[in-house]
């Protein structure tokens, strides 16, 4: 396998950062994994990159950068109501989509469009407009990197959450997931309830929405409040939405009339991230090439030069804010490397 050395990583994230990797490896088959770590010296830091959509690179990596090309989408098993579709780690996700789409096997078409990899998909659960990866979510193989063999785990093994699974805790860069197994409805299974969906489909008079149908509505409305990373720099949302207890959501709630909150099982209160950076006055703003996207608060964006220190200096004095005016401390979504 080719290991290039001293690289750059512009082209490999979508904030486009321009930091140099010691060495870079892309892995297209499984089968020379082993190769590749026993070539490595012990102590290398290893990062496993996919499309790098949800990774801020803050300075030159000093190790080896993993990247993911596993290919292969293919369908496994079926029965009269399912379909189990096992697609390589590398996939894009929404080539992935595309397939489900094509076939009307549903399950993803509310995840239309999300960018990055197949195998990125379990580390943050990704989510959008009422659909989590969890909801479909069979199963996955990897390396573990640590103990030089394969594993599979199934769903109750992941500890998936809000933006979580055990691959962004314990198993952070320490297992290299290179497939991943779904289980999707062979029947329709319309998803609707995230309100701006139905909406459209209402304003849109569609009475029997078709999984196209779905996935178009999903791309329009993300195309409408997201920079398209191909254009603008940007790793959607920079924090999580975060969750607050119920008497600090009524408190807040008294305050400000437009707070809108969802109740989790455990009675806390899940807000928009974007709400708050956008009360404190960072909607919009600018500074250098770093600016909070006049559309959508909570995504971060590169105008072209910023560096990923620029960046976390930005995210920081926004954290900084919220924790002030609301007292909420924000977590960060993406990956800081
Ligand atoms: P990378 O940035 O390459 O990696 C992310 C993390 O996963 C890193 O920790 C990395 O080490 C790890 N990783 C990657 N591949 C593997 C592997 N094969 N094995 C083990 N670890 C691995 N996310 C959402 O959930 N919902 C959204 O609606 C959404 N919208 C977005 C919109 C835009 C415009 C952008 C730019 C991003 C958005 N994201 C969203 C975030 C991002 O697209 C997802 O988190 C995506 O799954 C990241 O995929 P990636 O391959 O680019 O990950
Ligand atoms: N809002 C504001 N100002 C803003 C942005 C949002 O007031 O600048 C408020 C509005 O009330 C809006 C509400 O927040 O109605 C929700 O906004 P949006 O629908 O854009 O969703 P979000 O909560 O900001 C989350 C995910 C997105 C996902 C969308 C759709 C997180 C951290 N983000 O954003 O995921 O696409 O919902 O389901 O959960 C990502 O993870 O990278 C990502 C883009």
């Amino acid at each position: 396998m080719q290991i290039q050395k001293n690289i750059s990583l512009k082209k490999y994230n979508t904030f486009g950062i321009d930091v140099k990797a010691k060495y870079l490896a892309e892995l297209s088959d499984e089968s020379k994994i082993t190769e590749l770590i026993s070539s490595l010296k012990e102590n290398t830091d290893r990062y496993i990159l996919g499309g790098g959509s949800n990774t801020l690179f803050t300075k030159d990596f000093d190790g080896i950068i993993i990247k993911n090309s596993i290919q292969g989408i293919k369908n496994i098993d079926e029965d009269e109501n399912f379909v189990f579709i096992k697609s390589g780690a590398g996939v894009n996700w929404h080539k992935l989509v595309k397939y489900t789409i094509k076939n009307n096997y549903w399950g993803i078409e509310n995840l239309s469009l999300i960018p990055g990899t197949v195998g990125a998909a379990p580390i943050q659960n990704i989510g959008a407009y009422g659909q989590e990866l969890k909801k479909v979510f069979y199963k996955l193989k990897g390396f573990d990197l640590q103990k030089n063999e394969f594993k599979s785990f199934i769903f109750d093994k992941c500890k998936f959450g809000y933006r979580e699974s055990i691959f962004k805790k314990e198993h952070k860069n320490k297992f290299l997931i290179t497939s991943v197994t779904l289980k999707l409805s062979k029947k329709e299974n319309l998803i609707l309830t995230y309100q701006p969906v139905k909406d459209e489909i209402d304003r849109l008079k569609i009475s029997k929405p078709s999984i196209s149908q779905i996935s178009e509505i999903i791309c329009n409305i993300r195309r409408s409040k997201l920079p398209d990373p191909n254009k603008l720099g940007n790793a959607g949302s920079f924090f999580k939405n975060p969750e607050i207890s119920e008497q600090q959501y009524l408190s807040l709630k008294n305050e400000f009339d437009d707070l809108k909150g969802f109740k989790n099982e455990f009675n806390n209160y899940k807000i928009s991230a974007g709400w708050l950076i956008e009360k404190c006055g960072w909607k919009g703003k600018r500074t250098g090439d770093v600016a909070s996207f006049e559309k959508q608060a909570l995504v971060l964006v590169n105008y072209g030069n910023a560096t990923g220190k620029d960046i976390l200096y930005f995210a920081q004095n926004i954290k900084k804010s919220v924790k002030e005016k609301f007292d909420i401390t924000l977590e960060e979504e993406i990956n800081i490397i």
